[in-house]
């Protein structure tokens, strides 16, 4: 009988560079999430927003356990707002990097901060919490949404970009 390798005692790591760039070889859209907290609007710059279920209407984001956000938004209520490729400005505002004379264009909505101009926003209630390595995955159960017009942002290889040629039609 053939003896099974040993198993190694710890799994073997990836390189977390090549890691990160394979991750972003996966195009995403660019979405702010907006909560409140102690009275004051605060937003978050993801490329994590994920659909999860239409019944019940689920959504998820994933935030990296460093951030403020991580630990603010424990049991809040939040916005997702998809960002038109007109707002890059709020992309880099909302990732730590401001730049100057950014308007901030918040919406005050049913008690989450909402950004005009998103191409699309979905207001959560808390649903759960889930333990994602470095990250925590939040779930959020969508208790109103709309979309508007104008192109989605969209975040590639490191890389903020329009949506470019349509490839095929429904
Ligand atoms: C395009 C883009 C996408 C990002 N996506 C995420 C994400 O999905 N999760 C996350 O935790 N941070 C993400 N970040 C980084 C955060 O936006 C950044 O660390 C932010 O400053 C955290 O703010 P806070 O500490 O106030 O919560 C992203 C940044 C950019 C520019």
């Amino acid at each position: 009988m053939q003896s099974s390798p040993a198993q190694p005692a710890f799994r073997e790591c990836v390189d977390p560079a090549l890691l990160r760039a394979c991750f972003g070889r996966f195009g995403t859209g660019v979405s702010v999430v907006s909560y409140f907290y102690d009275g004051a609007a605060h937003g978050v710059t993801v490329s994590s927003f994920t659909s999860v279920s239409l019944n019940p209407s689920l959504l998820l984001v994933s935030l990296d356990r460093r951030s403020r956000s991580c630990q603010k938004l424990r049991n809040a209520h939040f916005t997702v707002n998809v960002l038109s490729a007109d707002q890059m400005d709020l992309a880099l505002h909302f990732a730590g990097r401001p730049g100057p004379g950014v308007d901030i264009p918040w919406a005050d909505q049913e008690g989450t901060p909402r950004l005009e101009g998103a191409v699309a926003w979905l207001r959560c209630a808390p649903f759960h919490a889930y333990d994602g390595g470095d990250h925590v995955l939040f779930l959020g159960e969508v208790m109103a949404c709309a979309t508007g017009p104008g192109e989605p942002l969209l975040f590639q290889d490191g890389e903020f970009r329009r949506p470019g040629s349509l490839l095929s039609r429904n």
